[in-house]
C-alpha cells in the first residue's frame, strides 16, 4: 500500500495575533502551509498529500492555487476542513484512496519538520507499530494546577517527574485502519482532540514515541515566527 500525509490547515491561529488563517501566514515570503506540504512531499515514503483547508470556498480555492506550485514526487489534493482539528483530520481521512494503508497526520503549523523525521515516523509504522509519534524531552518543569477563576493565581496540585514527560510533535504516523477506527469511535467534547495519537490511546491501541526534532516546533505565538525565519535563514547559509 501507499503512505499518505494529511495536513489539517483549517485553524484560525488566534494565538498568533490578528490576520490571515495561520497556515497562510508567510515565512520568508512563502505561506507556512506550502513549507509544510513540501516537508511531507519531499519524503520518499509519501506519495500523496491531502491538505485540509479552511472551509470557505475562497480559502479552498486559495489553498488549491498555492499547492499547485508545489512540484515534487507526491500528488497534492485539497479538501475543506471543519470547526475542530479533529473534524478537519476526519475530512482528510475521508478523502484518502483505498490503496493507502499508512497515514501521517501533520500540522500545517509545523512547517520546518526535517525530512528525516518524516521518514523515521513512516518507517516505524511500516515496521509494525500501529501509532508512532515524534517527541522531545521537556526543557521546562511542568506543574499541574487546579482550575481557578480567570485572572486569579492558580494553585499548584502536583509536579510530575519531568524525566517521564515528553512534548509530542507531528507528523504522527498510523496504520490507516487504526486511525480510522479512532475517528469513528472516539468523540472528544469541546474543541475536539488536539492530537490524533490521544484518540488512538483511548481506543486502547499502543502508541510509541520516537525522537522528534527541535525544528519540528509548532508555530503558535508571534515569537515562533521569528524563530522559524531564523531556521530558514540558517538552512540557506
Ligand atoms: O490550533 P493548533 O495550533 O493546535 O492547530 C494545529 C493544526 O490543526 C493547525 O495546522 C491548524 O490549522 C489545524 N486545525 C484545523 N482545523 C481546525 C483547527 C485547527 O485544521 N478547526
Amino acid at each position: 500500500g501507499r503512505t499518505a500525509a494529511v495536513i489539517p490547515a483549517a485553524g484560525r491561529g488566534v494565538r498568533l495575533g490578528p490576520g490571515a488563517p495561520k497556515a497562510l501566514r508567510a515565512l520568508n515570503g512563502t505561506p507556512m502551509l506550502v513549507h509544510a506540504v513540501r516537508a511531507m512531499a519531499r519524503a520518499r515514503a509519501v506519495s500523496l498529500v491531502v491538505v485540509v483547508a479552511p472551509p470557505e470556498d475562497a480559502a479552498v480555492a486559495e489553498v488549491r492555487a498555492l499547492c499547485a506550485d508545489v512540484t515534487s514526487g507526491a500528488d497534492v489534493v485539497v479538501v475543506a476542513g471543519g470547526d475542530t482539528r479533529q473534524e478537519s483530520v476526519a475530512r482528510g481521512l475521508a478523502a484518502l484512496p483505498a490503496d493507502v494503508d499508512v497515514v501521517l497526520v501533520h500540522d500545517a503549523a509545523r512547517p520546518l519538520v526535517p525530512v528525516d523525521t518524516v521518514e523515521a515516523v513512516a518507517a516505524a509504522v511500516r515496521a509494525g507499530a500501529p501509532a508512532v509519534v515524534p517527541a522531545l524531552p521537556l526543557a521546562d518543569t511542568v506543574k499541574q494546577i487546579a482550575a481557578a477563576p480567570p485572572g486569579d493565581p492558580e494553585p499548584v496540585v502536583a509536579t510530575p517527574d519531568r524525566s517521564l514527560l515528553r512534548a509530542v510533535q507531528t507528523p504522527q504516523g498510523f496504520d490507516r485502519a487504526v486511525l480510522a477506527a479512532a475517528h469513528e469511535k472516539i468523540t472528544v467534547a469541546g474543541d475536539g482532540a488536539t492530537d490524533d495519537a490521544g484518540m488512538v490511546e483511548r481506543l486502547g491501541e499502543p502508541v510509541v514515541l520516537i525522537p522528534g526534532h527541535e525544528e519540528a516546533f509548532k508555530v503558535t505565538r508571534p515569537l515562533d515566527l521569528v524563530l522559524a525565519e531564523a531556521v530558514l535563514a540558517r538552512r540557506r547559509e
